[in-house]
């Protein structure tokens, strides 16, 4: 019989139940859909891990001058060679980090009658779960290994009831830390604590609380494929699974998880921003066989409707270091994205 992948996609899709349900149904192998093409299998085995440390920044010396000025450096290298690092004394309590995640995990284990409401692949919506096997499928993609909650708008009364108080709470101090964060880049770029601030590119957030149930043949799939995201800057919370590989010179390094720490990553609204000093991370999740796995991205985006036109900051540019991007509005941006080729990442699209 003729193979159609949307017989599998519409099987799942049908059930509202997600990849946790469709292992709870006690499958025993993956459906085609999730099996990566025989070439990027067989390009798999050739690639070498690589065996440097993704960078790990403490800020418990943050208050103090000296302090500050390291913190500051180790950001700038970090975001100039790999666009990825952690954090550790971040100053998000431990009760409120373990809160998300127990929170994300209440809402992927609830009872399927409940979450059913929230399953839909309508971008619009403000808050909705979905595994993107329409998406993936319709682009010609492999589908993906989990199952993500998406939070949109922050319109508390929206958020589901069984994660509401907690990731509220999360929200409250990812901000506040996203704040932080922005005076320490700006600094890394050698400008004003407050310039990234006033240029309002973390107006808008996005909280996706992703669940990664275990997989049987963790070797054929991925949880989520290599890719940047398209968004200024994301934090992002992981339990102790792992999983999470950032690429660095042509090989995946795996960011370990380090116990209440936090990600973060350059996306590729910054690297335009920055007129290429820091890079977008390209990174991926790959599948195991034990699980299930939580993390929850946070993504610091400019709103959808500014009218604001963006660009390379100007006080980065000379005539040593000329524009590398033109200059865009948000939408346009947004746009774009959404309808790009899949070989194209948003930095293609605005390259001078
Ligand atoms: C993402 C992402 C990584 C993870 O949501 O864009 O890269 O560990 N997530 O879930
Ligand atoms: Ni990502």
């Amino acid at each position: 019989m003729d193979y159609d992948p949307w017989d599998e996609v519409k099987a799942i899709d049908d059930t509202k139940a997600g990849i946790k349900g469709l292992v709870d149904s006690g499958i025993v192998k993956i459906p085609r859909i999730f099996i990566r093409p025989p070439h990027e299998l067989a390009e798999e085995l050739n690639m070498c891990k690589s065996t440097l440390q993704v960078p790990v920044v403490d800020l418990s010396g943050i208050q103090v001058e000296d302090g500050r000025k390291k913190i500051v450096d180790e950001i700038r290298e970090a975001s100039e060679k790999w666009g990825l690092f952690q954090l550790i004394n971040h100053g998000i309590p431990s009760s409120v980090l373990e809160g998300m995640i127990h929170g994300t995990r209440k809402f992927h284990e609830q009872d399927v009658e409940m979450k059913k409401e929230y399953y839909s692949s309508d971008p619009t919506r403000v808050v909705r779960y979905e595994s993107n096997l329409k998406l993936l499928t319709t682009k010609g993609r492999t589908a993906t290994w989990k199952d993500s909650l998406l939070i949109s708008v922050l319109e508390p009364e929206e958020i589901p009831p069984v994660c509401r108080k907690t990731s509220l709470e999360y929200i409250k101090h990812v901000i506040k830390l996203e704040d932080t964060l922005l005076g320490l880049l700006s600094e890394a770029l050698g400008l004003k604590r407050n310039h990234l601030k006033a240029t309002e590119c973390d107006k808008g957030q996005t909280l996706v609380c992703h669940y990664y149930p275990a997989c049987l043949q963790p070797e054929l799939t991925l949880c989520t494929p290599k890719h940047t995201d398209p968004v200024f800057v994301t934090i992002l919370l992981q339990d102790q699974s792992g999983g999470l590989q950032v690429m660095r010179d042509n090989q995946w390094a795996d960011v370990e998880p380090i116990e209440h720490g936090l990600v973060v990553n350059i996306g590729d609204l910054f690297q335009i921003l920055s007129n290429d000093k820091f890079v977008s991370a390209t990174h991926r999740v790959v599948a195991k066989n034990v699980g299930p796995r939580m993390s929850v991205a946070c993504f610091f985006n400019e709103s959808s409707v500014s009218p604001k036109i963006f660009g390379p900051i100007k006080e980065l540019i000379s005539e040593e270091n000329p524009p590398l991007y033109k200059d865009f509005q948000v939408a346009d941006y947004l746009t774009n994205f959404y309808s790009k080729p899949l070989d194209k990442t948003s930095l293609d699209l605005f390259r001078l």
